[in-house]
């Protein structure tokens, strides 16, 4: 069943005060699309057979892939939103670079190693579809959005505008700001899930006043996985005189992400989440044309790496996150994109049609990424998880119960054993 009568309830979150017909548009549109073919000719819907075509290593599968992964045996891992598990050719190439520093701290870590991690800011920006001088290696979302609402010097009577669906990530800095020197927030109500994005676009249009200073959104929602029309956002944002801030620690990785083609002025993400990069490593984008107006103290030496004013960072971390998105690159942004939502289509199916379920996720289309959000009638999300985790399946508690992910390392046979566990709960 789809939920048609909540609109937004989070406890727990809230603090107490394209184009044209674009391949996400072309996948919404054919839904699971059994054995359709999609518009990169691969066959999407079909299974393994979705790894078969145009593969750089034709001898991958969903199976293998899940091999180059660490994932303690049987395990069924389903919550990648929370954190992502790293392939072990990561480890592998972090650890090397650390024992690498470590014959020589000072002289490697501000010689070879810092230039190794350094050059992991071309791979980045490439990966995310921007210039060298856009990107900036950070520990995190958190820490990146933090960053950017401190280098835009908001004062007393300015107001951001935002939803009641964002992460603390997202949002704390801007309640600093409130607590500190009376910046107002507005919070735009967006239902689970929304009808259209234009409803989306029109409800954050509402909000906006005079003093609107900035638009602040997750890319992807935290609690359904709801994806926002952020280049229609952006639209709102620049007729507004609006900074358009995104948060997109659910966004790249499983999907296929040009932070150009969004049109926002910054981006955060945590590769520690669906890049599949180490613990503790993120991207901040931030637009040319924004740049002057975010004038933070973290990054007024510059985005490299190490500056004087970002201090010593975590070098093997870095050289790490390198090796993910050679990874993620080697085996295709649109392939992993298609498989994800693939096993999250199949997944939302089952759940449709199951008794004493509530979706609270949009159906597939363009607001649909592969996190799906589900209330069981009769137990809460905490026990929904505690009891899967007693069947070694991890999946995230959420306000309305629990959050789902998929990603490349998981196939059918995970999404049959999630769905039939929570069927045998539920009675
Ligand atoms: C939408 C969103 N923003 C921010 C964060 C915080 O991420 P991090 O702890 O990596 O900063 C999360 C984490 O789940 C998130 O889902």
């Amino acid at each position: 069943m789809v939920n048609k009568h909540f609109t937004s309830d989070l406890p727990t979150l809230l603090p107490p005060s394209s184009q044209e017909c674009s391949r996400r548009q072309f996948l919404g549109r054919i839904g699971a699309g059994v054995g359709a073919i999609s518009a990169a000719g691969l066959v999407v819907g079909e299974g393994q057979g979705a790894w078969a075509a145009g593969v750089q290593r034709p001898n991958w599968n969903s199976k293998s892939v899940k091999k180059e992964f660490g994932l303690q045996e049987g395990l069924v891992y389903m919550n990648n939103g929370t954190l992502g598990p790293v392939p072990n050719r990561v480890i592998t190439a972090s650890t090397n670079a650390w024992r690498e520093m470590e014959l020589n701290p000072a002289g490697n870590g501000f010689g070879t190693t810092l230039q190794q991690a350094e050059a992991v800011r071309q791979k980045a920006a490439d990966y995310l579809g921007c210039d060298l001088d856009e990107i900036v290696i950070m520990p995190n979302t958190t820490q990146s959005m933090n960053a950017v609402a401190q280098g835009l010097h908001l004062s007393e009577g300015d107001r951001v505008l935002t939803t009641d669906q964002e992460h603390p990530g997202g949002v704390r800095c801007w309640e600093y700001y409130e607590k500190r020197f009376g910046v107002g927030i507005d919070r735009a109500v967006i239902p689970t899930p929304p009808e259209s994005e234009e409803e989306i676009v029109d409800l954050l249009a509402a909000q906006i006043t005079p003093k609107t200073k900035v638009i602040s959104v997750a890319h992807v929602t935290t609690t359904t996985g709801l994806v926002l029309p952020i280049a229609k956002i952006a639209e709102l944002a620049e007729s507004n005189n609006c900074i358009l801030c995104v948060d997109g620690a659910q966004g790249p990785g499983a999907m296929n992400i040009n932070v150009r083609e969004l049109n926002c002025d910054t981006y955060a993400t945590s590769a520690h989440k669906w890049m599949l990069a180490p613990k503790g490593t993120g991207l901040l984008y931030i637009n040319k044309r924004a740049a002057e107006k975010v004038d933070s103290l973290r990054l007024q030496d510059g985005y490299r790496y190490y500056t004087a004013t970002s201090g010593t960072l975590d070098m093997p971390a870095a050289i790490g996150l390198g090796a993910s998105i050679d990874f993620l690159t080697e085996i295709g942004k649109p392939r992993i994109e298609e498989w994800s939502l693939y096993l999250r289509e199949m997944m939302y199916d089952k759940f449709l049609h199951m008794p004493k379920v509530t979706i609270f996720s949009p159906e597939a289309g363009t607001m649909a990424s592969p996190l799906v959000t589900v209330g069981c009638e009769g137990m809460t999300g905490g026990d929904i998880a505690a009891a899967l985790g007693k069947q070694d399946i991890v999946v995230k508690v959420v306000p309305y119960g629990n959050r789902i992910s998929t990603h490349l390392y998981n196939d059918e046979e995970d999404v049959e054993k999630v769905v039939s566990a929570i069927k045998q709960l539920l009675g």
